[in-house]
């Protein structure tokens, strides 16, 4: 069954951006959607409002706000933990040793500086996903066109 989930490219990714949409494609996901957006604090502090009790908080909604955000809802079988996969773990210093291919070891600086993002479940892609796409409307992951 396939599955749908939010990708993103973060403000010190989006050189990037050429690169991540190569391997998106050559490991079958479709883009369904994509957009590129400045978010303002308020947003970043809605999407990632479960990370809110957090010490790293006010950096990581200043880094989120320092530049626009490169953002695709990308469709597979499997989508959402493919994805996961393909990004490596969150600490791209430690993506670098453990996962060399991964793309936050291509692109990401350390554990707050990871570049990219990926829903870390199908409930999260759903609300992460009509978070950016309002008008879509998304039932067990999949998005319907
Ligand atoms: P992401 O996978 O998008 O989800 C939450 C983000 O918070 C994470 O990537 C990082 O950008 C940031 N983050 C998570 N853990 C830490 C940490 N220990 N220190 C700083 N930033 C973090």
């Amino acid at each position: 069954e396939k599955e749908s989930t939010l990708a993103m490219i973060k403000p010190d990714g989006l050189n990037y951006t050429d690169d991540v949409k190569r391997i998106v494609n050559d490991f079958g996901f479709s883009i369904l959607r994509e957009l590129t957006v400045q978010l303002d604090e308020d947003e970043v502090k809605v999407f990632y409002s479960e990370h809110s009790k957090r010490s790293f908080f006010p950096n990581l909604v200043k880094y989120m706000t320092s530049g626009p955000v490169f953002v695709m809802v990308l469709e597979k079988v499997n989508a959402v933990s493919d994805w996961r996969d393909l990004i490596g773990p969150t600490d791209a210093r430690k993506a670098k040793i453990t996962h060399p291919h991964s793309i936050r070891a291509m692109c990401g600086l350390d554990s707050e500086r990871n570049c990219v993002h990926g829903s870390d479940s199908l409930q999260s892609a759903t609300r992460e996903i009509s978070f950016f796409f309002r008008r879509i409307v998304s039932t067990e992951g999949r998005v319907s066109k």
